[in-house]
């Protein structure tokens, strides 16, 4: 008897210790499932795809993961593209802001002022917007206020001629080939005309409203200018191929505002980083995600460019790169 009184206390207590250690006792049930907190709604709005913004994109969604939010996990990553089209932009915009999302992410400056359009309490992270102010997304870089913050990939279209005539010494006249409604695009070419009025040249402007008609403009400088100039263009830069084409066969240089506007066939540029600005985003979202509002976050500028060479369009054009401007790039795409 006294026996199996002992079992059953040993028995008991070797319960109670198993218990403590599973961290299963009464005192420490698991949460229900309505405690668990409602996984946040992202959602993300692409202007067009092109390579450039496809990379910021996959970049933004890595870095995000690498903060702690997971798609599918703790946040739900809705992504929507507007393919070129600014009736689409608004739609996606509108069902972003009705649904209560809980951040918005813009990537380019058409998606961004859709998205500014459409709430004024929803926080906005914009991405690669060229021109912040120029474009009315922000009035102060630094303490943006309301509900919108973001990244910018400002560049100086003197900075690329400079480059330019390096490569290609004797411009005289230059085309600027843009879609004059991106008010991202109007601040570079801008910059661009203020450089040709300092140094004697001439600017000839072909512009677009949409990538149909990029072939169209194109060809229209040929014959009249010594090089083509694109700024960071969305309608440009997903017809870059088409801009190759023409250039290359009428053996005009193309110089662009992006490194994949280079890898598409542009011959050079001097251009920032996009993954890194894709990350730099995604941080920027994390703090937002984390409690800060998006108000108190300065506009970040990515401000470190490098030399991206195209050498097949080099060899297309009949010309050679010199040796100094090689050494210099970051990456020289084709051969
Ligand atoms: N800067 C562009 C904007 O403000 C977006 C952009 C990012 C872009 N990378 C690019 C455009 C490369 C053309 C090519 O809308």
């Amino acid at each position: 008897m006294k026996r199996s009184l002992a079992v059953i206390v040993s028995v008991f207590m070797s319960v109670l210790l198993l218990i403590s250690l599973s961290g299963c006792g009464a005192t420490k049930k698991a949460p229900s499932s309505n405690a668990t907190p409602e996984k946040k709604k992202i959602g993300i709005v692409q202007i067009v795809e092109h390579p450039s913004l496809n990379t910021i994109r996959e970049s933004f969604v890595q870095q995000l993961e690498k903060e702690g939010f997971k798609d599918g996990q703790n946040v739900i990553i809705d992504y929507q593209n507007a393919q070129g089209d600014q009736t689409n932009l608004k739609t996606i915009c509108q069902k972003f802001a009705n649904n209560k999302y809980d951040l918005i992410v813009a990537i380019a400056t058409p998606s961004a002022q859709a998205a500014v359009g459409e709430t004024k309490e929803i926080p906005i992270v914009f991405s690669a917007c060229t021109d912040p102010l120029g474009s009315g997304l922000v009035s102060n870089m630094e303490r943006p206020g309301q509900n919108v913050t973001g990244t910018s990939d400002a560049v100086s279209a003197e900075k690329i001629m400079e480059l330019a005539k390096r490569i290609t010494p004797n411009i005289k006249t230059i085309g600027a080939l843009y879609n004059s409604s991106e008010t991202n695009s109007i601040s570079v070419i801008n910059n661009l005309k203020e450089y040709a009025r300092k140094n004697g040249m001439t600017v000839v402007e072909a512009t677009v409203t949409n990538s149909s008609e990029v072939q169209q403009a194109t060809s229209s400088l040929v014959g009249k200018v010594d090089a083509i100039f694109s700024p960071i263009d969305n309608t440009v830069a997903s017809a870059m191929p088409v801009v190759a084409q023409v250039a290359n066969k009428a053996k005009i240089p193309v110089y662009v505002g992006a490194d994949s506007m280079v890898k598409d066939g542009g011959l050079a540029t001097y251009g920032i980083n996009y993954k890194v600005l894709g990350q730099e985003t995604a941080k920027m979202a994390a703090e937002i995600l984390n409690g800060k509002k998006a108000g108190d976050i300065p506009v970040k500028t990515i401000s470190d460019v490098d030399i991206y060479i195209n050498q097949d369009t080099a060899k297309a054009i009949g010309i050679t790169i010199p040796e100094d401007v090689l050494r210099e790039a970051a990456q020289v795409f084709g051969e």
